[in-house]
């Protein structure tokens, strides 16, 4: 389907020489955003679609639906380079990082499909439970509105928009700012493997597409993998706000905590991987290092050491860690941030910390980080590292109690009677403890949640199948 929309430009955050001669953005192609009438025009297509829970999709024998989405796959697959480019150039992920996303969504289309026939066979079944027979099913929600973040816009936001559609509902989705041609393509593979209506895109500002969308009331599932502001603005469109289920990944602050006998140089090597994996940008990256007092001088030297010999460049080049930030707005805000905490009494203890030109920025590493710091509560998302020295593990712990934010944690020692207690504290707070590794979200099998202002609902390949769908049955006295 062609929108009309208004054309409007997408640049790279990567700077190139125009025919001016001059250094900049790189103006990649344009998109149409749309309209108000245009957002819910298509919406109305998505509605038409599930009429009801009577459309074609989502009474759609099991087999079917696979097939389409076998289909679609397939049709994916071969709009691998096109798709890997853009990935590198809207929002900067280097080559080899960009390549895995891509793969790791095609696994993940993989298993879901695979997932989905194993639900179909365990939920099809009957029961008797107290002279009542139960035929059990397993039914689709209806409209569901899918956002994905910029981070991982392919990725994040078919872990959405895939299990969504294969339960039989329809969508629409509205893609990041940044990671929105990379859309195109795709759109073309979707619109041939499925009934019309099943996916529908919202190309726009969110504000002025998906609220008035919101606003009818006709949305039946909010899936958000973003900010809790934006999903907090949608919701509160909605007029009928508690019929809305929710399916929400948000902000995250993952604390890694080191302990005093601890293998240093494992815990250096995961916590670079940790905070700085494309420039820190990550929901699950580590966002604050608490270090033991007897260490945190060696650790300091090796952490900043390996920090500052991580290859900064455009993320084509072999060997980029880190690469440039997609809007310079986000340079400004981590500025703020290094600039807060170094008035407040950090310093920057790497040689290359922070030396920047606009949206090129080196990672500052802060320490010591203290309560009163901005960094030390807000989600930077973005390559600043805070270090805090503690002395008693009680402080640390206390932290992650009183965090707004309960994804996982990072603990890092070497004697299992000292981190059992740990674990069985830690996992009550927050919903993965990773003993000597950084914090991930994959492999995508399993749960990625959060407590708290962290999330809604649980995503994973296993588990997204079931945010997206209800358990019904139909019961009688006679079998
Ligand atoms: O932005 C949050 C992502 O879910 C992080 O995923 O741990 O696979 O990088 P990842």
């Amino acid at each position: 389907r062609k929108w009309k929309g208004t054309m409007t430009e997408v640049y790279s955050s990567i700077h190139t020489e125009n025919d001016k001669g001059e250094y900049g953005p790189t103006l990649l192609g344009s998109i149409p955003y749309m309209s108000e009438p245009e957002a819910l025009e298509a919406l109305d297509a998505a509605c038409e679609a599930y009429d009801k829970g009577q459309g074609l999709w989502p009474t759609m024998k099991i087999a079917d639906r696979v097939a389409c989405m076998e289909k679609f796959v397939e049709e994916m697959k071969t709009k691998r380079e096109e798709v890997v480019k853009l990935l590198m150039w809207e929002i900067g992920k280097n080559l080899p990082d960009s390549r895995k996303e891509f793969d790791r969504t095609v696994e993940y289309i993989y298993d879901t499909i695979e997932d989905y026939k194993q639900l179909d066979r365990d939920s099809a079944k009957f029961e008797k439970h107290g002279g009542v027979y139960a035929h059990i099913r397993r039914g689709p929600l209806g409209v569901v509105l899918c956002l994905g973040p910029y981070n991982y816009p392919l990725n994040e936001t078919f872990a959405l928009l895939i299990p969504a559609i294969i339960m039989g509902n329809t969508t629409l989705f509205k893609p990041a700012k940044h990671g929105v041609l990379l859309m195109s393509p795709l759109m073309e593979a979707f619109q041939k493997c499925f009934p019309k209506g099943v996916v529908n895109i919202l190309y726009g500002r969110g504000r002025l597409v998906a609220g008035p969308v919101m606003k009818t009331g006709r949305i039946d599932v909010l899936a958000l993998i973003g900010n809790s502001k934006s999903a907090v603005a949608l919701q509160d469109q909605h007029p009928h706000k508690n019929r809305l289920r929710l399916v929400l990944s948000l902000e995250a602050k993952n604390p890694a905590i080191v302990l005093p006998d601890t293998d240093l140089d494992l815990a250096v090597e995961e916590c670079i991987l940790g905070t700085l994996s494309y420039n820190g940008q990550r929901c699950t990256a580590l966002k604050i290092v608490y270090v033991h007092e007897d260490i945190v001088e060696e650790f300091n030297r090796r952490y900043t050491q390996g920090v500052d010999a991580l290859k900064f460049g455009n993320p084509w080049e072999d060997g980029v860690k880190l690469t440039p930030l997609p809007e310079p707005g986000i340079s400004d805000y981590i500025q703020e941030l290094i600039d807060d905490a170094l008035a407040k009494g950090a310093k920057i203890i790497n040689e290359k910390g922070g030396e920047r030109s606009e949206n090129y920025i080196f990672p500052a590493v802060l320490y010591p980080v203290n309560k009163e710091m901005r960094v030390f509560e807000e989600e930077q998302f973005g390559p600043v590292v805070p270090i805090l020295p503690f002395k008693s593990i009680e402080e640390p712990l206390d932290d992650v109690a009183d965090s707004n934010y309960g994804q996982q944690v990072s603990l890092f020692g070497r004697d299992i009677k000292t981190l059992a207690p740990l674990i069985d504290r830690l996992v009550n707070l927050v919903c993965r403890v990773n003993i000597n590794s950084s914090c991930q979200r994959g492999p995508d099998v399993y749960p990625f949640t959060g407590r708290k202002d962290s999330a809604a609902s649980t995503l994973s390949v296993h588990d997204a199948l079931r945010s997206f769908s209800i358990r019904t049955f139909v019961a009688s006295k006679d079998n």
